[in-house]
């Protein structure tokens, strides 16, 4: 019987296709998962897969608008990949207008324990507000896996299907399995 329980929200871009991979991986170190997909992300999933893969519903809503109690379940470690352009820097200057960034920003409000693994271009990438959107976040106390450090970097325009087989979801569990650890 594992207690610890990790919620990944997947965001609109390529390697949201691919999350069955983490479920897996985390399942196999003892994590229970639930995901979470932006509305953009609905796209890239098949929900029943992962739903199946996870044995949670994906939530991308508030559930029935009638409702009062909004369930929120123990989490503890929370991985946001593939993150956005558009994503990051909503999280990063606290927008709220859905379920998902408003579940984030208590999550992160709470200081459970979160990875940011950007999908972004580098023109996007290069711009100001996704910049100091990064440098926030971390100072927050979110880990970003992003640059030389972690060997992740924004990919070409047009490149980004090369890139999706190495994205870094083990490099991504392994930080927020760190950091829960630390915590
Ligand atoms: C096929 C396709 C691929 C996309 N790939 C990316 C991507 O790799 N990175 C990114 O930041 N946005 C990408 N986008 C754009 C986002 O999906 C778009 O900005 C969306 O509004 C993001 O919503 P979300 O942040 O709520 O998931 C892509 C869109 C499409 C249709």
């Amino acid at each position: 019987m594992t207690d610890k329980h990790l919620n990944l929200v997947l965001c609109g871009a390529g390697p949201a296709t691919d999350a069955a991979v983490l479920i897996r991986l985390a399942q196999e170190q003892s994590w229970t998962v639930s995901v979470t997909a932006t509305q953009a992300a609905l796209s890239f999933i098949n929900t029943a897969d992962l739903e199946q893969v996870s044995g949670n519903p994906v939530r991308t809503d508030y559930g029935s608008p009638s409702g009062t109690v909004r369930m929120v379940r123990p989490i503890d470690a929370l991985i946001i990949a593939p993150a956005t352009y558009n994503t990051i820097n909503k999280i990063a200057c606290g927008i709220a207008d859905t379920y998902v960034l408003t579940s984030v920003a208590e999550i992160i409000g709470r200081r459970v324990p979160t990875v940011i693994v950007p999908f972004v271009n580098a023109t996007l990438a290069a711009r100001e507000p996704f910049v100091a959107s990064v440098e926030a976040l971390r100072h927050e106390g979110v880990d970003m896996i992003l640059g030389h450090s972690s060997a992740w970097l924004p990919h070409e325009p047009g490149t980004g299907h090369l890139q999706q087989t190495r994205f870094p979801w083990r490099a991504a569990l392994r930080q927020v399995d760190r950091s829960h650890r630390r915590s």
